[in-house]
């Protein structure tokens, strides 16, 4: 597999950020997918998005002001509503009458569910309606998670879409006093084809893995892995009457940075408690990952073929050919076939 294939998967929801990063009336500038876009959340609490650069002299609209219905130029005062729609251009003496939709910035679809903000990322040259919804966390209603945590990769999101569900790196990469040990066993999983990816069917959890869910006590752990485009894993773990829910997305900011973001749902009160404790878990845990990546970008500088193999590899060759296959489904105009067939794949780790 060549490394130059590069390309973002657009038409396709993408996670924004955690809801409780942008108040009413607040504004937020992000760059996603190359886009510098802006994120506003107006006096009712309605989030919407648009392209972060005045279409006068473009100045970045997050420059201006934002007075919790419309945004302000910072430059000539042009103004713009939440739908982006130009709503006034004050240098205009009053017989120079002017379309003003003419210079209309362009937005995006927004949605915010279960404390998290999601963005549809169009293809500007063929746009196209989403075809797919926002991933939904069962059982958790409008509930927002009780633990987030966002990492910055310096890679392209296809090495952090693949570095974070590739099974063989764990013994290598993630080793703390408190996770696993040196000593390789075999694994055997079940997968599924599922919407857009893959699933592991709910399962036990092997005595010696998992360490941190045997502490919560009241059973065995049984859990549920799934993954989709365009880069969103969640698993969803019972024990006895709780449930833990991990969500894990990936948001290209660049083609050399990509956003990860860690969020944890739980009928489990006491998660909320111990966040400094789970967030020096999850900045090691991340960390370690990322440092790995940090790695393999020295090596890719060089765009040398990568030997992907059976079974290990799997995923991420499920991963490569899911995503050009939902880009070819939209050039075509077709339905998107799920190339994942359901198999056994074995592995040691
Ligand atoms: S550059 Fe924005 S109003 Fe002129
Ligand atoms: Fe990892």
């Amino acid at each position: 597999m060549k490394n130059n294939d590069n390309f973002f998967l657009r038409n396709i929801w993408y996670y924004a950020l955690p809801s409780n990063q942008i108040k009413p009336g607040m504004m937020v500038s992000r760059i996603f997918l190359g886009e510098p876009v802006l994120l506003i959340r107006d006096r009712d609490g309605k989030v919407s998005a648009m392209t972060d650069i005045c279409p006068h002299r473009a100045v970045p609209l997050s420059c201006g002001r934002f007075d919790g219905q419309e945004v302000e130029c910072c430059y000539h005062g042009w103004r713009f509503n939440s739908g982006g729609r130009c709503t006034a251009i004050p240098s205009l003496v009053e017989e120079q009458k002017m379309d003003l939709s003419r210079f209309d910035v362009q937005s995006y679809a927004v949605r915010e569910m279960q404390g998290n903000i999601w963005i549809y990322m169009p293809d500007r040259d063929r746009p196209q309606p989403p075809e797919m919804d926002i991933p939904v966390i069962p059982g958790f209603d409008e509930q927002p998670p009780q633990f987030v945590e966002v990492m910055r990769f310096p890679c392209f999101i296809d090495h952090a879409v693949v570095g974070l569900m590739d099974p063989a790196h764990s013994p290598y990469v993630h080793q703390s006093w408190w996770w696993r040990n040196q000593q390789l066993h075999e694994e055997v999983k079940q997968f599924d084809a599922s919407p857009y990816g893959f699933t592991i069917p709910r399962h036990r959890l092997p005595a010696n893995g998992g360490r941190l869910y045997w502490l919560i006590g009241g059973g065995v752990p049984e859990i549920e892995i799934s993954f989709r485009l365009p880069g969103v894993r969640v698993e969803q773990s019972t024990i006895g009457k709780h449930r833990v829910v991990n969500l894990t997305t990936v948001t290209p900011i660049s083609d050399t940075e990509t956003e990860v973001t860690f969020s944890i749902y739980s009928t489990l009160r006491w998660v909320g408690f111990f966040k400094p404790l789970l967030h020096v878990l999850a900045q090691t845990f991340l960390g370690q990952d990322r440092t790995v990546v940090e790695k393999q970008q020295i090596g890719l500088k060089y765009n040398p073929v990568l030997r992907l193999i059976k079974d290990s590899d799997m995923q991420a060759q499920w991963y490569y050919q899911l995503k050009r296959e939902y880009a070819r489904s939209l050039a075509e105009g077709r339905e998107f076939v799920n190339p994942v067939k359901s198999q056994i794949l074995r592995w040691r780790a």
